[in-house]
């Protein structure tokens, strides 16, 4: 079934993808915080999302005094590496030097993954529950994120929904370990079920040496064992993807914004 919305914007350098990218972020937070009073966000790790963080603690989401509410805002991750917080590989941590240590989200606000707990799948349960007493679900139900960013690999992987992982075909859990052969370690991760329920899914790709596998992911036989970014259609919400021309300089259905 395919997203309520789906669309691909190429823009001409990362720093432009950064600012459409921020000015989406903001927007999408504003409505929720106007129609519901708060806003629940997944953030994304690697580093293409540096900037885009940068850009949004300097205050460059949209124009205004205030382009996002952070007061309203809750963040969670889309997925976290097994390290401490204060690890350089922590997602968390990179959010924290770019984002979290520069605006006003109260703490109570953040919710991180608790990865410096050494048995990792007890870590994602800890999470699933957290997102369970957060969105206040049902014994079948799935969280609904305003917005959750996500990046892409080089190998087609999205959070840690790498190629082959039984992440993949995870239905009963909303968050997984799933251990990373290539990695040699395990990641935690929030599984397709959450990212497809969200009311919209942000990607963010710049940089020429993901142009093949851009390419494959969304102009390419659908193959998400091979290529999981495919995996990735909310159901009853918007799919973005906003890339820089390097990226998206093989993609045939895709015209640059305007
Ligand atoms: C992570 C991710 C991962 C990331 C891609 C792209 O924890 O690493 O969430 O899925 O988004 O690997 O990473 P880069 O932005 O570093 O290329």
């Amino acid at each position: 079934m395919a997203p309520a919305f789906q669309a691909c914007r190429i823009l001409p350098g990362p720093e432009e993808a950064v600012r459409e990218a921020a000015a989406e972020f903001a927007r999408r937070v504003r409505t929720a915080v106007q129609e519901r009073g708060a806003s629940a966000v997944a953030l994304a790790g690697g580093s293409t999302p540096r900037g885009l963080y940068e850009r949004l603690a300097a205050g460059g989401g949209a124009p205004g005094p205030d382009p996002v509410p952070w007061g309203r805002v809750h963040l969670f991750w889309g997925d976290e590496r097994h390290v401490p917080p204060e690890h350089p590989q922590s997602n968390y941590r990179m959010t924290l030097d770019t984002l979290l240590s520069k605006v006003p989200v109260p703490p109570a606000n953040i919710h991180r993954i608790r990865a410096e707990e050494p048995d990792a799948p007890r870590a994602a349960a800890e999470y699933e529950q957290e997102l369970r007493t957060f969105f206040r679900l049902g014994i079948d139900q799935t969280p609904r994120f305003d917005l959750i960013l996500l990046g892409m690999g080089e190998d087609g992987h999205t959070a840690s929904l790498f190629p082959g992982s039984e992440a993949l075909r995870d239905t009963s859990q909303l968050v997984a370990a799933p251990r990373i052969e290539k990695l040699g370690s395990r990641r935690i991760t929030l599984t397709p079920r959450v990212f497809n329920n969200a009311a919209c899914v942000m990607f963010l790709v710049t940089g020429s040496e993901k142009a093949r596998t851009l390419r494959d992911v969304l102009e390419g036989k659908y193959e998400p064992d091979r290529l999981p970014a495919q995996i990735i259609r909310p159901l009853q919400g918007d799919l973005l993807w906003i890339v820089d021309r390097a990226a998206g300089s093989l993609l045939v259905a895709c015209p640059p914004a305007a």
